[in-house]
Protein backbone atom coordinates (compact mmCIF):
# COMPACT_ATOMS: atom_id res chain seq x y z
CA UNK A 1 0.00 0.00 0.00
CA UNK A 2 1.26 3.38 -0.90
CA UNK A 3 2.16 5.67 1.76
CA UNK A 4 -0.16 7.60 3.56
CA UNK A 5 -0.29 10.98 5.92
CA UNK A 6 -2.26 12.48 8.70
CA UNK A 7 -3.02 15.97 7.63
CA UNK A 8 -3.43 18.75 9.94
CA UNK A 9 -5.18 21.42 7.89
CA UNK A 10 -4.81 25.02 10.34
CA UNK A 11 -7.70 27.54 9.79
CA UNK A 12 -9.67 24.45 8.02
CA UNK A 13 -12.92 27.15 8.18
CA UNK A 14 -10.94 29.90 6.08
CA UNK A 15 -11.29 30.69 2.69
CA UNK A 16 -8.02 29.09 1.96
CA UNK A 17 -8.16 26.27 4.70
CA UNK A 18 -11.20 25.33 3.06
CA UNK A 19 -9.98 25.37 -0.05
CA UNK A 20 -7.05 23.46 0.74
CA UNK A 21 -9.36 20.57 1.75
CA UNK A 22 -11.66 20.52 -1.24
CA UNK A 23 -8.09 19.91 -3.53
CA UNK A 24 -6.40 17.33 -0.85
CA UNK A 25 -9.56 15.40 -1.91
CA UNK A 26 -9.61 16.26 -5.67
CA UNK A 27 -5.83 15.42 -6.18
CA UNK A 28 -6.79 11.82 -3.71
CA UNK A 29 -3.45 12.87 -1.93
CA UNK A 30 -3.02 10.06 0.46
CA UNK A 31 -4.36 10.96 3.38
CA UNK A 32 -4.80 8.88 6.62
CA UNK A 33 -6.38 10.85 9.19
CA UNK A 34 -7.59 14.77 8.09
CA UNK A 35 -7.64 16.85 11.71
CA UNK A 36 -9.79 20.26 10.61
CA UNK A 37 -8.26 22.71 12.98
CA UNK A 38 -9.47 26.55 13.70
CA UNK A 39 -9.94 28.52 16.46
CA UNK A 40 -12.28 28.06 20.10
CA UNK A 41 -15.16 29.84 18.16
CA UNK A 42 -15.07 26.93 15.46
CA UNK A 43 -14.24 23.23 17.75
CA UNK A 44 -17.23 21.43 17.29
CA UNK A 45 -18.30 22.19 13.98
CA UNK A 46 -17.56 20.23 11.37
CA UNK A 47 -15.52 20.08 7.43
CA UNK A 48 -16.97 17.45 4.68
CA UNK A 49 -14.05 15.46 3.63
CA UNK A 50 -14.68 12.62 1.30
CA UNK A 51 -18.01 12.37 2.14
CA UNK A 52 -17.63 12.30 5.54
CA UNK A 53 -18.11 14.58 8.38
CA UNK A 54 -15.14 15.61 10.24
CA UNK A 55 -15.44 17.51 13.41
CA UNK A 56 -13.08 20.64 13.81
CA UNK A 57 -10.74 20.87 16.52
CA UNK A 58 -9.56 23.41 18.51
CA UNK A 59 -6.20 24.51 17.48
CA UNK A 60 -4.47 25.49 20.74
CA UNK A 61 -5.51 21.55 22.03
CA UNK A 62 -4.30 19.82 19.50
CA UNK A 63 -1.26 17.71 19.87
CA UNK A 64 0.83 17.58 16.29
CA UNK A 65 2.62 14.66 17.04
CA UNK A 66 -0.18 12.81 15.58
CA UNK A 67 0.87 14.20 12.13
CA UNK A 68 3.35 14.07 9.58
CA UNK A 69 1.81 17.50 7.60
CA UNK A 70 0.41 20.56 8.87
CA UNK A 71 -1.05 23.15 6.20
CA UNK A 72 -1.10 26.22 8.10
CA UNK A 73 -3.20 29.29 7.14
CA UNK A 74 -4.44 30.87 9.82
CA UNK A 75 -2.89 34.04 9.64
CA UNK A 76 0.17 35.08 10.83
CA UNK A 77 0.38 35.29 14.63
CA UNK A 78 -1.70 31.96 14.78
CA UNK A 79 1.67 30.80 12.57
CA UNK A 80 3.74 32.48 14.77
CA UNK A 81 2.60 30.66 18.07
CA UNK A 82 2.08 27.17 16.57
CA UNK A 83 3.81 26.45 13.83
CA UNK A 84 7.01 26.29 15.63
CA UNK A 85 6.05 23.98 18.46
CA UNK A 86 4.23 21.82 15.40
CA UNK A 87 7.53 21.35 13.65
CA UNK A 88 9.46 20.46 17.15
CA UNK A 89 6.38 18.00 17.64
CA UNK A 90 7.47 15.93 14.48
CA UNK A 91 4.75 17.61 11.94
CA UNK A 92 6.15 19.04 8.59
CA UNK A 93 4.32 22.72 8.72
CA UNK A 94 3.91 24.26 5.24
CA UNK A 95 2.99 27.78 5.91
CA UNK A 96 1.00 29.97 3.84
CA UNK A 97 1.23 32.75 5.75
CA UNK A 98 3.68 36.39 6.20
CA UNK A 99 5.10 34.71 9.15
CA UNK A 100 8.30 33.19 8.10
CA UNK A 101 9.08 34.41 4.85
CA UNK A 102 12.13 36.75 5.70
CA UNK A 103 13.63 33.97 8.14
CA UNK A 104 17.28 32.47 6.61
CA UNK A 105 17.08 29.16 8.29
CA UNK A 106 13.18 28.58 6.91
CA UNK A 107 13.10 27.77 3.39
CA UNK A 108 10.66 30.28 1.17
CA UNK A 109 9.65 27.68 -1.32
CA UNK A 110 7.91 27.83 -4.99
CA UNK A 111 8.61 24.44 -6.77
CA UNK A 112 8.43 25.65 -9.87
CA UNK A 113 10.63 27.66 -9.30
CA UNK A 114 13.35 26.46 -6.24
CA UNK A 115 11.89 22.96 -4.84
CA UNK A 116 15.55 22.10 -4.62
CA UNK A 117 15.07 24.15 -1.42
CA UNK A 118 12.62 21.91 0.68
CA UNK A 119 15.31 20.18 1.38
CA UNK A 120 16.24 22.94 4.08
CA UNK A 121 12.98 22.07 5.70
CA UNK A 122 14.78 20.38 8.19
CA UNK A 123 15.95 23.51 10.57
CA UNK A 124 12.53 23.80 11.67
CA UNK A 125 10.61 21.36 9.84
CA UNK A 126 8.78 24.30 8.33
CA UNK A 127 8.37 25.35 4.55
CA UNK A 128 7.41 29.09 3.74
CA UNK A 129 5.15 30.01 0.80
CA UNK A 130 5.69 33.46 -0.78
CA UNK A 131 2.44 35.84 -1.11
CA UNK A 132 -0.07 34.70 -4.09
CA UNK A 133 0.67 37.47 -6.50
CA UNK A 134 4.55 36.77 -5.95
CA UNK A 135 4.07 32.58 -6.67
CA UNK A 136 2.02 33.12 -9.81
CA UNK A 137 4.21 35.85 -10.79
CA UNK A 138 7.45 33.88 -10.49
CA UNK A 139 6.04 30.86 -11.79
CA UNK A 140 5.90 32.64 -15.34
CA UNK A 141 9.05 35.07 -14.91
CA UNK A 142 11.74 32.04 -14.08
CA UNK A 143 12.06 30.08 -17.40
CA UNK A 144 12.83 34.23 -18.75
CA UNK A 145 14.74 35.07 -15.97
CA UNK A 146 16.89 31.73 -16.72
CA UNK A 147 17.99 32.93 -20.19
CA UNK A 148 17.29 36.57 -20.05
CA UNK A 149 18.39 37.38 -16.41
CA UNK A 150 15.58 39.77 -15.35
CA UNK A 151 16.93 42.85 -13.37
CA UNK A 152 13.69 45.08 -12.56
CA UNK A 153 10.10 43.95 -12.21
CA UNK A 154 7.12 46.59 -12.36
CA UNK A 155 3.88 44.97 -11.23
CA UNK A 156 0.30 45.91 -11.45
CA UNK A 157 -2.23 43.16 -9.64
CA UNK A 158 -6.00 42.89 -9.57
CA UNK A 159 -6.86 41.28 -6.63
CA UNK A 160 -10.36 39.33 -6.00
CA UNK A 161 -12.15 39.84 -2.70
CA UNK A 162 -11.42 36.26 -1.74
CA UNK A 163 -8.05 37.03 -0.61
CA UNK A 164 -9.25 39.04 1.82
CA UNK A 165 -10.76 36.03 3.65
CA UNK A 166 -14.24 34.16 4.23
CA UNK A 167 -15.52 37.76 5.96
CA UNK A 168 -14.88 39.38 3.26
CA UNK A 169 -16.50 37.17 0.79
CA UNK A 170 -19.52 37.86 2.48
CA UNK A 171 -19.45 41.15 2.51
CA UNK A 172 -19.29 41.52 -0.82
CA UNK A 173 -22.56 39.44 -1.27
CA UNK A 174 -24.34 41.41 1.09
CA UNK A 175 -23.59 44.61 -0.34
CA UNK A 176 -24.86 43.42 -3.35
CA UNK A 177 -27.91 42.78 -2.17
CA UNK A 178 -27.94 45.99 -0.78
CA UNK A 179 -27.39 48.22 -3.23
CA UNK A 180 -29.76 45.87 -5.16
CA UNK A 181 -32.54 46.63 -2.94
CA UNK A 182 -31.41 50.79 -3.86
CA UNK A 183 -29.79 51.08 -0.49
CA UNK A 184 -26.38 52.23 0.78
CA UNK A 185 -24.43 49.61 2.05
CA UNK A 186 -22.29 50.49 5.62
CA UNK A 187 -18.59 48.82 4.88
CA UNK A 188 -17.20 46.87 7.40
CA UNK A 189 -14.20 44.90 6.01
CA UNK A 190 -13.02 47.06 3.38
CA UNK A 191 -12.91 50.77 3.76
CA UNK A 192 -15.43 51.69 1.27
CA UNK A 193 -18.60 49.82 -0.37
CA UNK A 194 -16.86 46.98 -2.48
CA UNK A 195 -19.86 45.74 -4.12
CA UNK A 196 -19.73 46.84 -7.96
CA UNK A 197 -17.31 48.52 -7.09
CA UNK A 198 -13.09 48.50 -7.25
CA UNK A 199 -10.61 50.13 -4.21
CA UNK A 200 -7.42 51.26 -5.58
CA UNK A 201 -5.30 49.77 -2.82
CA UNK A 202 -5.23 46.37 -0.79
CA UNK A 203 -4.13 46.49 3.00
CA UNK A 204 -2.40 49.86 5.25
CA UNK A 205 -0.23 52.12 4.00
CA UNK A 206 3.66 51.55 5.62
CA UNK A 207 5.94 54.91 6.56
CA UNK A 208 7.78 53.99 3.07
CA UNK A 209 4.51 54.69 1.00
CA UNK A 210 3.95 51.46 -0.18
CA UNK A 211 1.05 49.36 1.33
CA UNK A 212 1.45 46.10 3.47
CA UNK A 213 0.78 43.94 0.30
CA UNK A 214 2.84 45.58 -1.86
CA UNK A 215 5.69 45.11 0.15
CA UNK A 216 5.13 41.24 0.50
CA UNK A 217 6.23 40.96 -3.18
CA UNK A 218 9.81 42.60 -2.71
N1 LIG B 1 0.28 32.14 0.44
C1 LIG B 1 -0.83 32.35 -0.22
O1 LIG B 1 -0.93 32.12 -1.41
C2 LIG B 1 -2.05 32.86 0.52
C3 LIG B 1 -3.19 33.20 -0.19
C4 LIG B 1 -4.28 33.67 0.49
C5 LIG B 1 -4.21 33.79 1.88
N2 LIG B 1 -3.07 33.45 2.53
C6 LIG B 1 -2.97 33.56 3.99
O2 LIG B 1 -3.76 32.55 4.59
C7 LIG B 1 -4.27 33.00 5.84
C8 LIG B 1 -5.78 32.76 5.93
O3 LIG B 1 -6.45 33.46 4.90
P1 LIG B 1 -8.01 33.23 4.64
O4 LIG B 1 -8.33 34.06 3.46
O5 LIG B 1 -8.36 31.77 4.60
O6 LIG B 1 -8.66 33.88 5.97
P2 LIG B 1 -10.12 33.63 6.60
O7 LIG B 1 -11.10 33.21 5.57
O8 LIG B 1 -10.41 34.86 7.40
O9 LIG B 1 -9.90 32.38 7.60
C9 LIG B 1 -9.12 32.49 8.76
C10 LIG B 1 -8.98 31.11 9.38
O10 LIG B 1 -8.07 31.19 10.48
C11 LIG B 1 -8.69 30.66 11.64
N3 LIG B 1 -8.21 31.34 12.84
C12 LIG B 1 -8.21 32.66 13.11
N4 LIG B 1 -7.70 32.90 14.35
C13 LIG B 1 -7.36 31.69 14.85
C14 LIG B 1 -6.78 31.26 16.07
N5 LIG B 1 -6.44 32.12 17.05
N6 LIG B 1 -6.56 29.93 16.26
C15 LIG B 1 -6.90 29.04 15.30
N7 LIG B 1 -7.45 29.39 14.12
C16 LIG B 1 -7.68 30.70 13.89
C17 LIG B 1 -10.16 30.92 11.42
O11 LIG B 1 -10.89 30.05 12.28
P3 LIG B 1 -12.31 30.49 12.93
O12 LIG B 1 -13.35 30.19 11.87
O13 LIG B 1 -12.42 29.60 14.12
O14 LIG B 1 -12.22 31.94 13.26
C18 LIG B 1 -10.29 30.56 9.95
O15 LIG B 1 -10.32 29.16 9.79
C19 LIG B 1 -3.82 34.46 5.95
O16 LIG B 1 -2.62 34.50 6.70
C20 LIG B 1 -3.53 34.86 4.53
O17 LIG B 1 -2.59 35.90 4.44
C21 LIG B 1 -2.00 32.98 1.88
Amino acid sequence: MSKQFDVAVVGATGAVGATMIKILEERQFPVRHLYPLASARSAGKSVQFRGESIVIQDLAEFDFSRTQIGLFSAGGSVSREFALKAGQAGCIVIDNTSEFRYRDDIPLVVPEVNAHAISEYKNHNIIANPNCSTIQMLVALKPIHDVADISRINVCTYQAVSGSGKRAIEELYEQCKVILDGEQPVPEVYPKPIAFNVLPHIDTFQENGYTREEMKMV
